[in-house]
């Protein structure tokens, strides 16, 4: 019998930090479950929980004003370890009789921190260029409270980190989460292995067997269907479901035309040989072209290509006996921004859904085996599961796919050329082994036609551009700077080898004010 992965758990309290998940995800690097409430978790949510230590995260309210959100009683009536970050600790602080100020002393950017004394936190951070961390605050805590002592500081903040005299409760100034604070996954280690006495349950092979214990008691002897994308989160179902439930599980493939060179291929290879899974792969790539022509408006294009995706499905779907199961690729972020969405919290809503609802009128139940996941498990699942790094890899592709990297009308002609030109690009990123240096790259097609020389002939053809950025969530962009060289040998066999396209550029638009899309 093995433990329980769920049986050492830690709750991150939201204070409305764009951290967050960050702080989550670091717990679960050191190997712990947790799971985040919004500050405001009733008493008892919170106590039923159980954690055995809580994280206060940071958040842009302050505890100068009297209103601010505070540290719930139930946190501390748990008596468990307590870590507050930033808001966190100015909220313990201020529970504790201390003082907050605003503005004086803010703070932006890497500090060095000096121990004051030897406290085993801060010793986790590491010596000499580890004791730098990562500042982001307006307020400060300019008195110790009742009971704690300092035991960090940086020149402008005297009181940058803080411990109880004898109970397991800190505070941080500085951010531990983010990966400009080197030491920062060390501490937050030390924290839940030490102080709260976690032992590492949370990994790879362990959150496999307990995910495919979790889908059989669910579906029975029950037949399920998942739409396969070839993206990370559908493919990784599809290896896990393979694994759980073998041939109760079918996968339906939707060639829809507007995929990636090589594509369908790879997902026939990966599943059907590889993994031994029973796939249908439906060759639509008419159906969604002649639903297409003629219409030029990008959310118009988004809808009928997820229209035309939904019918199709459906149609897969109804043929099949006993299958009673709709397997989804959801995952813990998005189960985060739905539950923020439904209380009106939500910072960030996703605006882009790949499956706009598979209808009701499947009357089939969900099964969704990564939801308690982060994309970067999910990836180490997939990894463990013995799926190819290139597919695990893989940058983000759009549900529309080419639709909305052709410009305007989608012609069969206009995505061959993207398609051809997108391949090259993708090919010269990885040999020059930029590809994973970008978070996204592609090509989008212009259908203007521009003049150009090849030999002594005069060429009047397309254009297309390059598109690369480097992001970490995609609500902000910067526009990758990819060597001249490289940039200079993508156009020379982009113009050379595609018969079409005349002309090739590099967009060098942030988001904002641009998207990281053209459409
Ligand atoms: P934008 O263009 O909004 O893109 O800056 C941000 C991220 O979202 C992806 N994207 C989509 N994904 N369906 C999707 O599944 C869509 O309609 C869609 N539009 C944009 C985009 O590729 C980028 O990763």
């Amino acid at each position: 019998m093995t433990a329980d992965i769920h049986s050492e758990r830690i709750l991150v309290l939201d204070f409305g930090s764009q951290y967050a998940q960050l702080i989550a995800r670091r717990v679960r690097e050191a190997g712990c479950y947790c799971e985040i409430y919004a500050c405001d978790a009733p008493g008892g949510q919170i106590l039923d929980f159980e954690p055995r230590g809580v994280i206060l995260s940071g958040g842009p309210e302050t505890t100068t004003d009297d209103a601010h959100p505070p540290v719930p009683d139930a946190v501390l009536d748990l008596g468990v370890p307590v870590l507050g970050i930033c808001y966190g600790m100015q909220a313990l602080a201020r529970r504790h009789g201390a003082e907050v100020h605003a503005g004086r002393r803010r703070e932006f950017g890497l500090a060095t921190l000096h121990p004051d004394g030897a406290h085993p936190l801060i010793e986790a951070l590491g010596e000499g260029p580890e004791t730098e961390v990562w500042m982001s605050h307006g307020d400060h805590v300019d008195t110790v409270p009742e009971g704690f002592r300092v035991v960090a500081s940086t020149e402008s903040v005297p009181i940058a980190a803080l411990a109880h005299e004898s109970r397991p409760w800190f505070g941080l100034q500085f951010h531990p989460e983010v990966t400009h604070t080197p030491g920062g996954q060390r501490l937050i280690e030390h924290f839940v292995r030490q102080y709260c006495d976690c032992h590492g349950l949370w990994e790879p092979g362990a959150i496999i067997e307990d995910c495919i214990e979790a889908v059989r008691a669910q579906v029975g002897k029950d037949g399920v269907v998942l739409a396969l994308s070839g993206g990370v989160d559908s493919s990784v179902v599809a290896a896990l479901l393979a694994r759980a439930i073998g041939e109760q599980l079918t996968c339906v493939f939707v060639d829809n035309g507007l995929l990636r060179a090589g594509e369908a291929e790879q997902v026939r290879e990966t599943f059907a040989e590889h993994l031994g899974v029973r796939m249908i792969q439906v060759d639509a790539r008419e159906r969604f072209l002649s639903a297409l022509a003629g219409v030029t408006d990008p959310e118009d294009k988004r809808k009928i290509i997820g229209r035309e995706f939904i019918h199709v499905f459906q149609e897969q779907a109804e043929q099949l006996p006993n299958v009673r199961w709709l397997a989804q690729g959801t995952i813990y972020p998005d189960v985060i921004e739905s539950a923020a969405a439904a209380t009106g919290k939500a910072h960030l809503i996703k605006s882009h859904h790949n499956v706009g609802g598979l209808p009701e009128t499947l009357h089939l139940q969900l099964v969704e085996p990564l939801r308690e996941l982060f994309k970067d498990e999910v990836r180490r699942i997939g990894q463990a599961l013995g799926l190819p790094q290139e597919l695990i890899g893989r940058h983000p592709f759009p549900g529309p796919g080419l639709g909305v990297r052709v410009l305007g009308e989608v012609r069969g002609e206009y995505v061959e050329l993207a398609r051809a030109a997108d391949r090259i690009f993708i090919e010269e990123l990885r040999t020059w082994d930029l590809y994973d240096k970008v978070a996204q790259a592609f090509v989008v097609f212009l259908p203007v036609r521009a003049v150009g020389v090849m030999g002594d002939g005069r060429r009047y053809d397309y254009v297309v551009t390059l598109r690369a950025v480097e992001t970490q969530d995609f609500m902000t962009a910067r526009w990758a700077r990819l060597p001249d060289e490289f940039l200079d040998r993508c156009a020379r066999r982009i113009i050379n080898e595609i018969d079409g396209i005349a002309r090739v550029c590099y967009d060098i638009s942030g988001k904002p004010p641009a998207t990281v899309e053209w459409e």
